[in-house]
């Protein structure tokens, strides 16, 4: 998709398509005012009939508008003009670029940014209106055997702002809006992956690969090399599996050379079956994408190395498949994690846990400024916050606002749960330092606790991501999150923490 930036008068645009916005009650933006005018009232006349009352997110495609020389005119509904804020934002551009793809236009010049939001400058919305049209724009038909049929996709887009003032930071976030989408887009691509693709292995490979395009070190780790350093419970979850783990490590020096980096941890269970304790055959196929914390980990990358941002940054990916077999970890089993603390595994379900403590024993010879890690931890997450939010978990203050500040301000939201003693307590065990399930109640954060006993040298903070990594139903399909988060976090960790 190309993007470019231009001021100048919408009514005189040539194009494909322009579009403009229309208020409840029929009122017009101001591209939509001159639109309007110029075409002697043509507009107007048709919202008069009542096609469109402006409605956020209802659409009307327009053809042969008088005296304006674009091929057609897109109006699309804001909702009510005082209640207009940024998600009625990203709904309007979302529904723009639905209806641009019916129509036979391969380009179109984009005239919402116009409308102001109280909160946020031209910047933002050019960004969240480029991530808007890649977002409509990703498909994933890589294995269909025919391509769907797509006579002119969308090519081009110009993003009309009202002031030539405006068109150098209007560039600045486009730049931004593409490598995050872009980096959305390769999580999203992992993602969708089946698991007979996507192994470990595969997402090692697309590891190296990212590096080698974007300068980043990468360094994978096998079986062996795990064994070494001590990372049992990592191997345990591991055992059960024909396709040999792998423990990736990457590294991005973008900031100062003695400047603490920041460690992101993505869990990268390429199937969860349950293992010995299996998971019921229903929606089964979904725990392929039980390595979107992984996934985000690259795509935050591949964004952070496009946008060549003053950070340093470590990948930690812990990855293999959680299976049943004669050599699978059973319950019962006692395991000796990388930090020697010892963990009987009661669940062999609660995998994830498993593999990210020896992560995050790992990441501690970084003497790092903060680890974030990233899963798709807990069925109860999307019980408690749904898919709107992940959930954040911290052992720190600071780190946990500035988290769910970058998720506020890149639409990515995310939303804090507590890590209190007596949600330790029901992992206590008989006969190991700790167990690795509790009850069912309050299971997401007790799956917390397991971790934060494994991060007590540095600032940590967890991500569950169970309920927003992935869609189900017809738009079933890895969603990218939670890679805006992560980027608009590093982007204000760029200046040095605050
Ligand atoms: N990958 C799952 C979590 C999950 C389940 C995410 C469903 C999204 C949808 C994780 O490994 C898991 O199985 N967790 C168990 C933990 C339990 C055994 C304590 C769960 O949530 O049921
Ligand atoms: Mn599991
Ligand atoms: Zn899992």
């Amino acid at each position: 998709m190309e993007f470019s930036i231009k001021s100048g008068s919408p009514e005189k645009q040539r194009s494909g398509c322009v579009v403009v916005g229309v208020f409840e009650g029929r009122k017009l933006t101001a591209s939509a005012q001159a639109i309007d005018a110029a075409s002697g009232g043509f507009v107007s006349e048709v919202l008069r009939r009542g096609d469109l009352e402006g409605s956020l997110g209802k659409t009307l495609l327009l053809h042969a508008v008088p005296k304006v020389p674009a091929d057609r005119i897109l109006l699309v509904g804001l909702g009510r003009e005082r209640e207009f804020n940024e998600p009625a934002f990203r709904n309007a551009m979302s529904a723009a670029v639905k209806a641009l793809k019916s129509t036979g236009t391969s380009e179109a010049t984009v005239c919402l940014t116009d409308v102001p939001l109280k909160r946020h400058d031209t910047g933002w919305k050019v960004e969240h209106a480029v991530l808007a049209i890649m977002e409509g724009a990703y498909r994933f038909d890589q294995l269909k055997s025919k391509a769907p049929e797509n006579k002119r996709a969308l090519k081009k887009v110009v993003l009309h702002v009202a002031r030539r003032n405006e068109i150098s930071d209007g560039e600045v976030a486009i730049d931004r809006g593409r490598a995050i989408a872009e980096g959305m887009s390769l999580a999203k691509d992992l993602g969708n992956l089946p698991g007979n693709i996507c192994t470990p292995t595969y997402l090692a490979d697309q590891a190296v690969e990212l590096g080698k395009r974007h300068g980043i070190k990468v360094e994978v780790l096998d079986q062996k090399d795990c064994e070494k350093l001590g990372m049992g419970c990592f191997l345990a979850v591991a055992r059960g599996s024909n396709q040999p783990p792998k423990f990736i490590v990457m590294e991005y020096q973008g900031g100062k050379r003695d400047e603490a980096p920041i460690a992101l941890v993505g869990k990268g269970i390429t199937f969860d079956t349950g293992g010995i304790s299996i998971k019921p055959a229903a929606d089964l196929d979904q725990m392929k994408f039980d390595m979107a914390g992984a996934a985000s980990v690259l795509g935050t990358f591949r964004a952070v190395a496009e946008l060549k941002a003053a950070v340093n940054l470590v990948g930690l990916i812990p990855t293999c498949e959680n299976m049943p077999s004669g050599k699978a970890v059973k319950p019962g089993d006692i395991v000796r994690t990388m930090s020697g603390q010892t963990v009987e595994v009661l669940n062999t379900d609660a995998e994830g846990r498993l593999i990210l403590c020896d992560a995050l024993t790992y990441a501690e010879r970084y003497e790092p400024e903060a680890v974030v890690d990233i899963a798709t931890l807990t069925g109860a997450m999307v019980i408690a916050l749904g898919h709107a939010a992940c959930g954040v978990f911290s052992n720190n203050d600071a780190l946990s606002r500035a988290l769910v500040a970058a998720g506020d301000e890149a639409y990515d939201r995310a939303w804090p749960l507590p890590l209190w003693d007596d949600y330790h307590e029901g992992l206590e065990s008989n006969f190991a330092d700790f167990a690795n399930v509790a009850g069912r109640a309050g299971g997401s954060i007790v799956a917390a606790c397991f971790l934060s006993k494994f991060a007590k040298k540095y600032d940590w903070a967890h991500l569950d991501i169970a309920g927003v990594a992935w869609r189900d139903g017809k738009e079933k399909g890895a969603t990218g999150r939670p890679v805006p988060l992560l980027v608009a976090w590093l982007l204000t960790e760029e200046a040095g923490p605050a």
